[in-house]
């Protein structure tokens, strides 16, 4: 008997959250959304006006003051700050862009790293973000690289923020995402890449049914079987 765990990286707006959340929905399992804490760690740096990114020690003492943890309500992640619920304020694209350019700091990284292992050693997980197959769960049995071209990442982002209500233009976004994809690719520690033994899935012309089922069968190839699961 042994936790399962499920990878997912891929780049901004590849439908991560959706489909891992809906995949754990179906096993059972509980969905670690990585890239939540990244977005808690950015709103910090912003309240607090952090811009001494060059002093080493100022970085690590930001990061020790920010208590991030995780909880779940009704199987629904929260980011807790410092004892704050921030879960509804780091859904702007602000934030991501934000969380972006933070996560390329070493002191970030470990620290929020060692959040997600541990979580990972709790419980059957499904992890989503930039580098859980290639760095933070090395060992993860089943590893998929889900994306999508930039232009259709970039129209379903339009289409979710227009059903929002919110003003925007498909050009401007679809910039953002190539901005933010050049950053988490080329950064220095662990960027986003498909580790080795991932499998990919471009979901540009697929269904969010048919990318949960084929996150399942793979799951199901890599050795997720009902009676091999740690209950
Ligand atoms: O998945 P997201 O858009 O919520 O992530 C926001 C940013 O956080 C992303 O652009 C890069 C960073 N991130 C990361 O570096 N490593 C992760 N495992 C998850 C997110």
């Amino acid at each position: 008997m042994q936790h399962f765990t499920i990878a997912i990286d891929g780049p901004a707006g590849a439908g991560k959250s959706t489909i891992a959340k809906a995949v754990a929905a179906r096993l059972n399992f509980i969905y670690v959304d990585t890239g939540a804490m990244y977005r808690a760690m950015a709103l910090y740096f912003v309240r607090e006006g952090f811009t001494s990114f060059n002093d080493e020690s100022a970085l690590q003492s930001i990061c020790a003051q920010a208590q991030i943890t995780i909880r779940y309500e009704e199987g629904t992640q929260q980011v807790i700050l410092n004892g704050e619920n921030v879960s509804s304020l780091i859904r702007t694209e602000e934030v991501g862009k934000q969380a972006s350019i933070i996560s390329s700091y070493l002191p970030v990284r470990q620290k929020l790293v060692e959040l997600q292992q541990q979580l990972a050693r709790e419980a059957n997980v499904i992890m989503d973000g930039r580098d859980i197959g290639t760095c933070v769960l090395p060992k993860a049995q089943a590893k998929i690289y889900l994306t999508a071209s930039a232009k259709v990442r970039a129209c379903r982002r339009f289409q979710e923020l227009k059903a929002k209500g919110q003003e925007c233009s498909l050009e401007e976004i679809q910039k953002e995402i190539e901005d933010r994809d050049y950053r988490d690719m080329h950064r220095e520690h662990s960027p986003l890449t498909q580790a080795e033994d991932a499998v990919l899935v471009d979901t540009s012309a697929m269904t969010i049914a048919q990318v949960i089922d084929r996150i399942i069968q793979i799951a199901g190839e890599k050795g997720l079987h009902e009676d091999n699961l740690w209950k």
